[in-house]
């Protein structure tokens, strides 16, 4: 069914006068329908199958005054030139199902989207996943978003010229909506240079869903992080075990308080595993306070263990058994 004429002669016309019926502010279905019946109504509509003869132009009757809902033809959805977009097909109801009785009013539910309406998220995503099922959302059905349920229009706009999850600079700001302890984390003395939208949370993580734990881009958190770090990948000569076996060990990828991301401060970072008792002798670099706070003990100032144990991620020169050059 083409349907591209009417739209592009709708949109020529500048969308003349077709307005008769304007959505009535409060008119809505989800203050006078449980969520249930919201639900089975949508059911009944997509049994009955009655798509609107006319497509987007019989919605836009009564639509087109918003802003919001033009928008839709400045982006991709509303494309008419390509075949595989909405437009060419069932249009709006490609979206947002079948007109059935709706155009009566607008008091017959339609299937709506986003974080803040009552339709669950899986009946809104299974619209987006009917054309979305590719390779990049292979891994969405289990995915953490998927268990709690977040629809993708919690992340994703569809009414706008660009979505702007896909900008660089918005993407963090949308997932900080959700995800304020990273957030906080972010804005920490130490942290990778997300604030300035030089880095994103998906360099890290894809947010429809990976194999890993965390959803991360690679099969392991090491491989994620040796994609742009690839100098502290093995094999080494001597090589530190916490480091091969996770960089979370002594890292927060998110951001820190203390320097380099560390979770914790040497010596108390190393002491977490290694009992100080036993250690060489304690080597003083002078003008000790012995007890005091900030004594400048060989293993309590400056970079504290590093002093002595400088490559802490492993060493290739030969003896560097203890992690030293
Ligand atoms: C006769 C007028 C009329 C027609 C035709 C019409 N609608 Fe509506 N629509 C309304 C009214 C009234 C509301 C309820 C008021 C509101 O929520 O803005 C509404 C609400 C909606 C909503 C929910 C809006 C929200 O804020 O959540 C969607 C989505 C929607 N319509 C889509 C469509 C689509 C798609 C079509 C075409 C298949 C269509 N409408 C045809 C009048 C109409
Ligand atoms: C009828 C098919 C269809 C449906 C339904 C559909 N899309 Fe799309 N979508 C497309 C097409 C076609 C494109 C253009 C790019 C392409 O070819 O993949 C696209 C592109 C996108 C893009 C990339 C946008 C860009 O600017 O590059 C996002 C994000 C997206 N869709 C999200 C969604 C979400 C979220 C939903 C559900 C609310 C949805 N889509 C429903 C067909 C569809
Ligand atoms: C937690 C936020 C979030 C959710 C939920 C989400 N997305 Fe995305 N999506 C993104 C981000 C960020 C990008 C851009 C970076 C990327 O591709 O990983 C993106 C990119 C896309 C793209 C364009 C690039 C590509 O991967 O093809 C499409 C299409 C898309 N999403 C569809 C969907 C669909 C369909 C759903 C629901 C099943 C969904 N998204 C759920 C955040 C989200
Ligand atoms: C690709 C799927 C898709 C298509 C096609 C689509 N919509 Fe939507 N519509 C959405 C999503 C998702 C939202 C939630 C807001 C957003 O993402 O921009 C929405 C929101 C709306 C709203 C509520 C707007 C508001 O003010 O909150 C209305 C009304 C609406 N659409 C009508 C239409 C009409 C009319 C058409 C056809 C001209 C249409 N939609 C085509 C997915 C779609
Ligand atoms: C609408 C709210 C919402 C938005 C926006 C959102 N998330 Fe989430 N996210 C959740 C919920 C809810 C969970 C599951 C509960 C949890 O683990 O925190 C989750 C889980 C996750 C997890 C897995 C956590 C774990 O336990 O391992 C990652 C990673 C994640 N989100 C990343 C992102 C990224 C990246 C973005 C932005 C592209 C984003 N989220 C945007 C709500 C959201
Ligand atoms: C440099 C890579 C990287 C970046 C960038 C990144 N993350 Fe993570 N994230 C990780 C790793 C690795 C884990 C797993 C940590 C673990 O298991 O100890 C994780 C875990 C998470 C979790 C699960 C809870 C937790 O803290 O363990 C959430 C939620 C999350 N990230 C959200 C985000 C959000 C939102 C952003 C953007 C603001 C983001 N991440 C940016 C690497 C990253
Ligand atoms: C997408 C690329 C990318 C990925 C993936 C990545 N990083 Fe980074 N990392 C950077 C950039 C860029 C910097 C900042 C470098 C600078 O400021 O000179 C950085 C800096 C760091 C720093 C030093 C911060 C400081 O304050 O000195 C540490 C520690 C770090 N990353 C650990 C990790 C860990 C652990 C992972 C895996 C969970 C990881 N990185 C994944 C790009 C990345
Ligand atoms: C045993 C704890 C520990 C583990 C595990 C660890 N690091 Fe580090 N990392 C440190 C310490 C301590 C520093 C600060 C170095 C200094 O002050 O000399 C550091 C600094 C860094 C830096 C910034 C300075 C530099 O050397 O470039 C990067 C980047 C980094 N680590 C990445 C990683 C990656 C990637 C992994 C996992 C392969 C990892 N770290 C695992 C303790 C650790
Ligand atoms: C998560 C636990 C953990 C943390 C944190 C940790 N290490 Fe280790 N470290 C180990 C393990 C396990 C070994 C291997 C011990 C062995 O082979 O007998 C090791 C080995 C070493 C060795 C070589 C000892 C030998 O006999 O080969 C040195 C030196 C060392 N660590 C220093 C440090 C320093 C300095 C820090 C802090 C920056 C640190 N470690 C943090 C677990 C840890
Ligand atoms: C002044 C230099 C110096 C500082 C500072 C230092 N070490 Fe050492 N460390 C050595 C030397 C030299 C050896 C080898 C001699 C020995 O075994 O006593 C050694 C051995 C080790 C070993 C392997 C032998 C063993 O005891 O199992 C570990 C593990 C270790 N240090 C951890 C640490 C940690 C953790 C810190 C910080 C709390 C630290 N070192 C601070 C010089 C230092």
């Amino acid at each position: 069914m083409k349907k591209n004429a009417s739209i592009t002669s709708i949109l020529a016309m500048g969308f003349m006068a077709l307005a008769m019926t304007m959505p009535a502010a409060g008119a809505k279905w989800d203050d006078t329908l449980s969520p249930e019946q919201v639900e089975a109504t949508l059911d009944q509509k997509f049994a009955e199958g009655n798509y609107s003869p006319k497509g987007a132009d019989s919605c836009l009757m009564c639509h087109k005054k918003s802003e919001k809902v033009m928008a839709l033809f400045d982006g991709v959805h509303g494309a008419i030139e390509s075949s595989k977009s909405p437009m060419a097909g069932l249009q709006c109801e490609a979206c947002h199902g079948p007109q059935g009785k709706h155009n009566r009013g607008g008091k017959e539910p339609m299937i709506t989207f986003g974080k803040d309406v009552s339709l669950s998220a899986e009946k809104q995503n299974s619209v987006c996943m009917s054309c979305h099922q590719d390779d990049a959302r292979m891994d969405w059905q289990g995915s953490h978003h998927d268990n709690a349920d977040v629809a993708c229009a919690s992340c994703h706009s569809i009414h706008a010229a660009t979505d702007p999850i896909l900008e660089k600079q918005n993407e963090v700001e949308v997932c900080s909506q959700c995800h304020t302890r990273q957030q906080a984390d972010m804005n920490k003395r130490s942290s990778h240079p997300m604030k300035w939208a030089q880095m994103t949370c998906s360099d890290c993580h894809n947010p429809h869903g990976s194999m890993t734990d965390s959803d991360l881009v690679k099969p392991t958190i090491n491989d994620t992080c040796y994609s742009c770090h690839a100098e502290k990948r093995g094999p080494k000569l001597w090589e530190h075990a916490p480091v091969t076996e996770n960089c979370a060990n002594c890292h927060n990828p998110h951001g820190s308080v203390n320097d380099a991301m560390l979770t914790k401060r040497a010596p108390q970072l190393c002491q977490q595993c290694h009992a100080s008792d036993g250690h060489a002798s304690n080597a003083y670099l002078g003008n000790t306070a012995q007890g005091g706070e900030v004594g400048n003990n060989a293993f309590t100032g400056g970079r504290s263990c590093m002093n002595c144990h400088s490559q802490v991620h492993g060493s290739n020169h030969p003896s560097g058994k203890l992690l030293q050059r």
